[in-house]
């Protein structure tokens, strides 16, 4: 079992490249059933959640190959796919179990095939994940919806998928992509309300332009979409990460240091930013990326997380080990899943002071955090135990990271680039 050791204490300083976004990633690749043609994505993460979902597509029918192309600052991965047909319409049980964003296939193959068979993905560390938003939209477009055996059995109308009108009770990123999917090859106009805003969400909805998709609205809650009888193959890349940058960010501020993100793109982490600056921090929008940099003690503060453009929830985590050694008591308010405190536990016993209430955790800055054994429980989770270890004085041994794996491409290479004493032990 692969574990990662930390000897912390190092101020980081230097350049971090910036992957592409995992979360685009996920929503991007299924987009390649809704063509004939081929679709290329660049600045396609190498992570472990983009290779599970190419196996997935690879077994409905779609071909993939990859092309790395020297870049600035590193290898630009390219994947082109293409589904000349499609093969088969079941994503099964055991990959689905692995990776719930395989549901994310269900919108395109009901739209391109008329038909799918999606595992129900059940639950994972964080909460109970239903897909009950995802199913009633799909509904709202002409779908008829059975659960049976613990697999979502889905067949649109004779004629195909119709437009229809889409309106969520609560934002939802999932739902929103896989109703999008599935609305651009259905016949007439689809309205969705109260949509998903996140940048991944635009990200989704400029690169389904790019294969000949009409939508209004890009970036807002109401998105309006004009079906089509058919999309074209495109070639798109995949925006930068934003979580990916945030955390890196985090890095700076726990190791007093100063760190270029390259390539992070500061209009999609407003309120990361935002959140950055409060808590002490010297932010700048540079030409290469953005600048994070350490301005004396970390500050406290208090922030609750909510649906963009709002604090995001996957930066909870980490904004949580910052937090351990600011000036003071911070108060952090987790609103969209109801089981994110997973890696409290273990940053308690390096020596954090934090009390969870229900949704709500207290973080009483401490002086300075002590280096363990600890266990990865969830992606987010996990970064931020590499984060207090890179603070803790000793050694800190992070278990179980094929968590981290799945959302953080060359975690290792990246941070002793700029000075962090890390390493992976393959032997664990
Ligand atoms: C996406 O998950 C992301 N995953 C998550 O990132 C992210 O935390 C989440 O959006 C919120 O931003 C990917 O993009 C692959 P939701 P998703 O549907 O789509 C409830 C990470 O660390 N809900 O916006 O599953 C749900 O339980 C991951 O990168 C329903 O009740 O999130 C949650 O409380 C973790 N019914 C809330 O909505 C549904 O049908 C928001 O979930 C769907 C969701």
């Amino acid at each position: 079992m692969d574990r990662i050791i930390i000897r912390g204490g190092r101020r980081l300083s230097g350049t971090v490249p910036i992957s592409g976004a995992k979360n685009a990633a996920l929503t991007l690749l299924p987009c390649a059933l809704l063509t004939d043609g081929r679709l290329t994505l660049s600045n396609l993460p190498r992570l472990a959640d983009v290779d599970s979902f190419g196996h997935l597509l690879n077994g409905l029918g779609v071909s993939t190959t990859i092309a790395g192309a020297k870049a600035a600052g590193g290898i630009d991965r390219a994947m082109t796919l293409q589904a000349e047909a499609i093969v088969s319409t079941l994503a099964p049980y055991d990959i689905v179990r692995k990776m719930r964003a395989s549901i994310l296939v269900l919108g395109p193959l009901l739209a391109r095939a008329g038909e799918a068979t999606v595992s129900l993905p059940g639950g994972c560390a964080i909460g109970n994940r239903p897909i009950d938003l995802h199913l009633k939209a799909l509904e709202a477009l002409g779908a008829e919806i059975e659960l049976a055996a613990g697999y979502v059995k889905a067949v649109a109308p004779r004629g195909g998928l119709r437009g229809g009108r889409v309106t969520f009770p609560i934002v939802s990123v999932g739902a929103t992509e896989n109703v999008l999917m599935a609305a651009v090859l259905a016949a007439g106009e689809t309205l969705i309300e109260n949509a998903a805003r996140e940048p991944e969400i635009s990200d989704l909805c400029r690169c389904l332009v790019a294969m000949g998709a009409e939508i209004e609205g890009i970036g807002t809650e109401s998105l309006l979409v004009q079906g089509k009888a058919a999309l074209h193959g495109a070639d798109y890349r995949v925006m930068p990460d934003r979580i990916e940058a945030g955390s890196y960010a985090c890095a700076a501020a726990i190791t007093g240091g100063d760190l270029l993100l390259e390539g992070a793109r500061a209009e999609d982490m407003g309120a990361i930013i935002a959140g950055l600056v409060e808590a002490g921090l010297t932010v700048t929008d540079e030409a290469g990326g953005l600048r994070v940099a350490a301005d004396g003690p970390i500050r406290a503060l208090s922030l609750s997380t909510a649906p963009f453009p709002a604090f995001p929830t996957d930066m909870q985590a980490q904004f949580m080990a910052m937090l351990a050694l600011a000036d003071g008591a911070s108060v952090l308010t987790e609103t969209i899943f109801e089981n994110r405190y997973m890696h409290v536990p273990e940053l308690t016993r390096m020596g954090a002071d934090i009390e969870v209430r229900g949704r709500t955790a207290i973080v009483r800055g401490v002086k300075g955090l002590v280096g363990a054994p600890v266990m990865a429980t969830d992606l987010r989770a996990s970064m931020s135990l590499v984060l207090a270890g890179l603070a803790a004085t000793g050694e800190t041994e992070v278990l179980r990271i094929y968590h981290l794996d799945r959302g953080y491409e060359r975690l290792e290479e990246k941070l002793s680039a700029v000075g962090a004493d890390i390493e992976r032990d393959s032997d664990g």
